[in-house]
C-alpha cells in the first residue's frame, strides 16, 4: 500500500513506510558518488547523480516511497544566497543582515537553479513502480529564513530570531518571499512528478509562543492553500520539529494533510490528539543501536496508530553512523504482522 492510500483513509495490515534522510551517509553507495562532487550544491544540482541517489535505498529496502535528493537550502541558493556546506561543518550561509541584503534576493536566476531537481524528479517518477510514490519537499518559510539569517547551524538560532524581532516589517518581507518561493518550487515539483509533498519546520522548537502565528502557522496555511488551489490531489505533510503539544494546533491552524511527528512525543499521544494522518517517532538513534529497543519502539508506534490512517517514519532523519542492515531489520519489523 502507497502513501496515497492512507491519504485516501485506507488502512492495511502495516502501515506503508518511508524514512527521513533514507539516501545519504549511512550508505556505501552514497558516499562514494559524493566523493567525486566536493561540492555539496553541485552535487544535488547533477540531475543523473540526484536520480541515483534518490533510487539508492529503495534498491536496498522494500522503502514505499522515494523523497527526491536535494537540500532545502535549495531556495536561499535559488534567490541567489551564497550557499556552502563545509565538510564537517554544515551549511554556511551569508548572512542576511539589511535591507539592501533583502533586496538582493530575486527570482532572476530561480528557474534555472531548481532546474536539475525538477528533472531529476521526472527521471525518478520514470523508474519508480506505480505503487512507489514520489515525495517532493521544501522547508518552511521559517526555518530557511532561520538559516538565511543565521548563516550557519545552530542549537537555538538566537541570532536569527533577535534580527527578526527587531526588524519586523524585514521580517515579515523576508517570510513573505519565501513564501512565494516555496508555492512556485513544490507548484513545479508536482508538475515535474511529485505525488506528495512535506514540509520540514525543523526548527518549529525554537519560535517564540508570541510568533507562531506570524512565523509558522501563517505561512505554512497560505502554503497549503496555494497548493490545495492548484493541486487539491496532492497530499501536504509538516514536520514543525519539536513543538509539543503545540503540534495539535499546527495541524488546526494549518490544514496540513499528514504530520511527521518527532522523537519526544508518545505515539499514543498524537494518536489522540491530531486528527489527520501521522507518521514519525521512532529515534533515529535507535536504529543505530538496532536489536530490541527498536524494534520495541517500533511496536509501540505501530500499535497506538493501529486501525488509523498512519505512514510509518523516524522522528528525525537517519544518522550517518547508522548500520545499513539496521534499516533492513526496521523494514521487517514494520512489515511484521502486529
Ligand atoms: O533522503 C532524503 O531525506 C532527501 C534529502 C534531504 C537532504 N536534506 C539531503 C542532505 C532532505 C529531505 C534534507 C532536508 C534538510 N536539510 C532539513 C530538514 C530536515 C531535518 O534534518 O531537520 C534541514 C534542516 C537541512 C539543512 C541541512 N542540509 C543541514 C543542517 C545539513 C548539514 C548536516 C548534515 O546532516 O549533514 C545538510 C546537508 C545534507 N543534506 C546532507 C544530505 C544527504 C549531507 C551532505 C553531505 O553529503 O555531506
Amino acid at each position: 500500500m502507497g502513501l496515497r492510500h492512507v491519504f485516501e483513509g485506507k488502512v492495511d495490515k502495516t502501515p506503508p513506510l518511508w524514512l527521513m534522510r533514507q539516501a545519504g551517509r549511512y550508505l556505501p553507495e552514497y558516499r562514494a558518488l559524493r566523493a567525486k562532487v566536493p561540492d555539496f550544491i553541485t552535487f544535488i544540482s547533477d540531475a543523473p547523480l540526484a536520480i541515483e541517489v534518490t533510487l539508492q535505498p529503495l534498491r536496498r529496502y522494500a522503502l514505499d516511497a522515494a523523497i527526491i535528493f536535494s537540500d532545502i537550502l535549495m531556495v536561499p541558493h535559488a534567490l541567489g544566497q551564497k550557499v556552502e556546506f563545509l565538510k564537517g561543518e554544515g551549511p554556511h550561509l551569508q548572512a542576511l543582515r539589511t535591507a539592501q541584503d533583502l533586496q538582493r534576493l530575486t527570482f532572476d536566476q530561480f528557474d534555472h537553479r531548481i532546474h536539475p531537481t525538477l528533472s531529476a524528479l521526472k527521471g525518478v517518477r520514470a523508474a519508480l513502480t506505480p505503487s512507489q510514490d514520489l515525495i517532493g519537499f521544501a522547508g518552511a518559510p521559517w526555518t530557511v529564513t532561520a538559516y538565511m539569517l543565521e548563516g550557519k547551524g545552530s542549537k537555538a538560532f538566537d541570532v536569527a530570531k533577535t534580527w527578526m524581532v527587531t526588524f519586523p516589517q524585514e521580517a515579515a518581507q523576508l517570510l513573505a518571499l519565501l513564501e512565494e518561493a516555496t508555492i512556485r518550487y513544490l507548484r513545479a515539483q508536482v508538475e515535474a512528478g511529485a505525488q506528495v509533498l512535506q514540509l520540514f519546520e525543523s526548527w518549529a522548537g525554537v519560535v517564540p509562543f508570541t510568533h507562531r502565528e506570524a512565523w509558522i502557522y501563517g505561512p505554512t496555511r497560505r502554503i497549503v492553500q496555494a497548493l490545495k488551489a492548484s493541486h487539491p490531489h496532492v497530499p501536504i505533510m509538516g514536520f514543525p520539529r519539536l513543538m509539543g503539544p503545540a503540534l495539535e494546533d499546527f495541524v488546526r491552524l494549518t490544514g496540513v494533510d499528514g504530520v511527521s511527528f518527532d522523537y519526544t512525543y508518545d505515539p499514543a499521544w498524537v494518536a489522540s490528539h491530531v486528527s489527520c494522518v501521522a507518521q514519525g517517532g521512532v529515534d533515529p538513534a535507535l536504529l543505530v543501536v538496532g536489536g530490541a529497543s527498536l524494534r520495541e519502539a517500533i511496536q509501540t508506534s505501530k500499535k497506538a496508530f493501529q486501525g488509523r490512517p498512519y505512514i510509518f517514519n523516524l522522528g528525525h532523519g537517519v544518522l550517518q553512523t547508522t548500520p545499513p542492515d539496521h534499516v533492513a531489520a526496521l523494514v521487517d519489523f514494520v512489515k511484521e504482522a502486529a
